[in-house]
């Protein structure tokens, strides 16, 4: 299995093909509604931007979480050793502020794609339940779930949807403090969701694919993307503004998730 790794470095790789002869994407909504028509089996990978009409900041939009934190101070494994307090207590905050959240019409527009005769398979690097409380049933989360909590000494995974925690950090009962289970720079994605994927790359063409709400900063994103395609998709960018899929799409429609992706149905 190849191994895909949440890369060391909080600052996105410049993408190689950003800029390759220029945007071949065009807001067309109603050729992609068409394809969405006929597909049979749709692949889609999401990022913070579809949550964010749900009210979750985003990372690296203006208002994005990175601009205001440090990922080194907050989302390292580095971090976590050094002050476990500290680490627990914003994802404590962010555990508070999703428990508000709902899912948008985007989320929804996704849960309706699916139906009888046609797959719809979602990729996420989201660490909320958006789109399980939408009603996706096939949905994979790379970068792990804000309602998990992982030991590493004895590998203990727990569900804990306590908002605010009562502990933190929250104990383990083998004595060690649990972490968040979340992927940290530099660490390996976990095994069990991109073993998913390949398996669902091994089933046959896709007709089409969505990109929404992410810049696809990281390379395997793109992998996926690019594989998609490859597979026979048409590849759809859904994004106010540019992202770091470039010249690789073939439409993008320009716009919120919310507000886009109901009109594909
Ligand atoms: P980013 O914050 O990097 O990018 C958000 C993208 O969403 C940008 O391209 C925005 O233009 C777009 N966007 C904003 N509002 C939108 C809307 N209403 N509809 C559609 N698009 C919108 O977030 P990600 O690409 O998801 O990792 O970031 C990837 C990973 O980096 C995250 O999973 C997180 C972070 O470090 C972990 O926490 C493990």
């Amino acid at each position: 299995m190849t191994e895909e790794r949440y890369p060391e470095s909080p600052s996105p790789p410049p993408s190689l093909l950003k800029g390759e002869g220029g945007t071949k994407g065009r807001e067309d909504v109603a050729l992609v509604r068409e394809r969405v028509a006929a597909a049979k089996n749709v692949m889609v990978i999401t990022g913070a931007g579809i949550s964010a009409e749900s009210g979750v900041p985003t990372f690296r939009d203006d208002n994005g979480l990175w601009k205001e934190f440090n990922p080194l101070d907050y989302a390292t494994r580095e971090a976590f050793r050094r002050d476990p307090v500290k680490v627990w207590k914003w994802y404590d905050e962010r555990r508070v502020n999703m428990a508000q959240a709902r899912p948008n019409p985007g989320h929804l527009a996704l849960a309706a794609m699916a139906r009888p005769g046609r797959r719809v398979f979602i990729v996420t690097q989201n660490v909320d339940d958006l789109h399980e409380q939408a009603g996706s049933k096939e949905v994979v989360h790379i970068h792990g779930s804000l309602w998990r909590t992982r030991c590493e000494r004895d590998g203990t995974v727990l569900e804990n949807r306590e908002t605010p925690l009562t502990e933190v950090p929250p104990p383990c009962m083998c004595g060690e403090i649990m972490r968040p289970d979340i992927v940290w720079f530099g660490e390996n994605l976990p095994w069990q969701p991109v073993e998913q994927i390949h398996h669902y790359f091994l089933e046959g063409r896709i007709d089409l694919c969505l990109v929404v709400g992410t810049e696809a900063s990281f390379g395997y994103i793109l992998q996926w993307a690019l594989q998609a395609h490859e597979a026979g998709a048409m590849l759809v960018d859904v994004n106010p503004r540019d992202s770091g899929l470039g010249s690789i799409i073939d439409v993008h429609l320009r716009g919120k998730a919310g507000e886009v992706l109901p009109k594909l149905l």
